[in-house]
């Protein structure tokens, strides 16, 4: 970690943290975990002064510190909350901590997420969702990248021309706003197939109900905890969780139904072609009990608004750095026109892969990854005892073992790396290592990351080869929000776009 400045490493060698107020929730890491995640409420056990460095006063304060300044806390080496003791761990912890099953990523979520209220039952372990999303990603989807490919480039090519449209005169689109859309129908076009990727009331369903589920949880977390399995049904933001359960049940049932009868009659014993997650997940289920309907919107929360969030930033980044655009178009053309639109072009798309791994670095979804809860005392190698019931995190910022120029955006950064056998492993955007936390690392690394991957490169793709863009305020450029722990490309940015003509990549190409 020799990259890490001093002061950082040092406060942050010396872990630790507490605090004593109830975190806000936040939108992102409600993706990340699976459905999840929400700021929970931290019991104040006891306050302990870090590196001489004194703790906050009063618990307001504290609380607009960690919403508005966590990324502060974390270089201090410290932040504090309410319901239990959170300890931030150096990153020379990754190693030790990333397979150690004490350190339990389901039960921070379950427990943050209030999974013994019904509503928020995708939290709750005994569901199995978590583990049936991670094996229908891992054992299925992820090997069938290359024929999913041209299916999702072809819903690329209709989600574009609906939201950033076939003019080809400067147009004003919301950044943010169009690029969930087009993510949702990609995204659910693999997770549900085409009968219901192109319907507008799956569509917002399948980008409303992270939301719906954070606020959910947020109006219950205001009544005390005793409380919450009476006043559940009262409240109407958890209402509006079960509602919506109710109308993707609705619409999602009848397809389930059809593609199984389908799979069933098969005459000779081979497996239905359907290359959706309805009909991944009932293989890998072997005899476990599932709720398909809480599986496809667990897939919603875990993916569409990371992605968003990722694609949304790197158009940011590309427009603060135009000069990156005509190498990127170069390498899309040389590429495609070679193969045309297929998994391993897209793996041969290196400066891509490069700009998408620096985009993440600089701005990763949270400022505290692999966060985890103790689930048996524990004492690290370096003779830190951590208490059953602690909760622990590690900075995933600055990430990126590059000497002293973390700071600065270097698309090639990862690109010349090519040819260095030492950062062989660790230069692909998939990867994950104790230096670049963007996907966690270890055993609950983000299986979802190689979907994501091919499905930025495929927008990508399209936008570049298909799209002129620029911010529509040049003067101005996004920031990120830091809320909680979670940072934010910034919403509402407004985008200029305008159709190119398709003389460089022609459509056959690209689908
Ligand atoms: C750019 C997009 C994405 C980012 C930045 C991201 C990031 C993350 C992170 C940081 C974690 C937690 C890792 C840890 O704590 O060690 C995670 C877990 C997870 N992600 Fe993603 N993710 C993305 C896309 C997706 C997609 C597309 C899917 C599904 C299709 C997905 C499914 C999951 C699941 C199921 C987990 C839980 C893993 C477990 O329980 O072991 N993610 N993701």
């Amino acid at each position: 970690m020799s990259h890490l400045p001093d002061h950082f490493r040092q406060r942050l060698n010396s872990r630790l943290v507490i605090t004593n107020f109830i975190i806000p929730a936040t939108l992102l890491y409600l993706i990340h975990r699976f459905g999840g995640i929400l700021l929970a409420q931290y019991r104040l056990r006891r306050l302990p002064l870090i590196n001489g460095t004194p703790l906050f006063g009063s618990t307001k304060k504290a609380k607009q510190n960690f919403q508005l300044n966590a990324r502060g806390l974390l270089k201090d080496g410290f932040t504090k909350t309410d319901d239990a003791r959170v300890v931030i761990l150096s990153p020379e912890s990754v190693n030790e901590i990333r397979n150690d099953n004490r350190f339990s990523f389901t039960h921070l979520i379950a427990q943050e997420c209030l999974c013994y209220i019904p509503a928020f039952r995708n939290f709750n372990p005994h569901e199995g969702l978590n583990d049936m999303a991670k094996d229908v990603l891992l054992k299925r989807l992820t090997p069938s990248l290359s024929l999913v490919t041209r299916d999702m480039s072809e819903e690329a090519n209709l989600a574009f021309q609906e939201h950033w449209t076939d003019n080809t005169e400067w147009h004003e689109v919301d950044a943010k706003a169009t690029v969930v859309e087009i993510i949702a129908r990609l995204s659910s076009r693999v997770f549900l197939g085409p009968e219901l990727c192109r319907n507008p009331e799956w569509l917002r369903i399948t980008i409303d109900y992270t939301m719906t589920v954070f606020h959910g949880i947020m109006a219950l977390k205001k009544w005390p905890s005793f409380l919450h399995r009476i006043v559940w049904r009262f409240v109407p933001e958890v209402r509006r969780v079960n509602e919506q359960i109710a109308e993707a049940v609705r619409l999602i049932r009848p397809v389930i139904d059809k593609k199984m009868a389908q799979g069933k009659i098969l005459p000779d014993g081979s497996k239905p072609a359907h290359l959706d997650v309805i009909q991944w997940a009932s293989e890998v289920a072997d005899g476990r009990r599932y709720d398909p309907t809480l599986l496809q919107l667990g897939f919603s929360m875990a993916s569409m608004h990371n992605t968003t969030d990722l694609v949304t930033q790197i158009l940011y980044d590309l427009s603060a750095h135009p000069s990156y655009i005509d190498p990127l178009r170069a390498e899309i053309e040389t590429v495609l026109t070679e193969e045309g639109m297929t998994k391993s072009a897209l793996a041969r798309l290196k400066l891509m892969d490069s700009f998408m791994k620096e985009s993440q670095r600089i701005k990763p979804s949270e400022s505290l990854g692999m966060r985890r809860v103790l689930v048996e005392d524990v004492t690290l190698s370096n003779g830190v005892f951590l208490p059953q019931g602690t909760q622990i995190g590690i900075p995933t910022t600055p990430t990126t073992d590059v000497g002293n120029e973390t700071e600065s955006f270097d698309g090639y950064r990862f690109l010349n790396m090519v040819g260095d056998p030492s950062k062989e492993k660790t230069r692909h955007f998939v990867s994950t290592s104790p230096d670049h936390l963007g996907f966690g690392h270890g055993k609950h690394a983000c299986p979802g990351r190689f979907f994501a991957s091919h499905e930025v490169k495929i927008i990508l793709c399209h936008a570049l080869t298909k799209y002129d863009f620029k911010l529509a305020v040049p003067t101005r450029q996004p920031t990120s929000l830091a809320l909680g722990w979670a940072l934010i490309a910034e919403p509402g940015v407004r985008l200029l776009v305008k159709r190119r003509s398709n003389r460089s990549v022609n459509k056959a190409k690209l689908y």
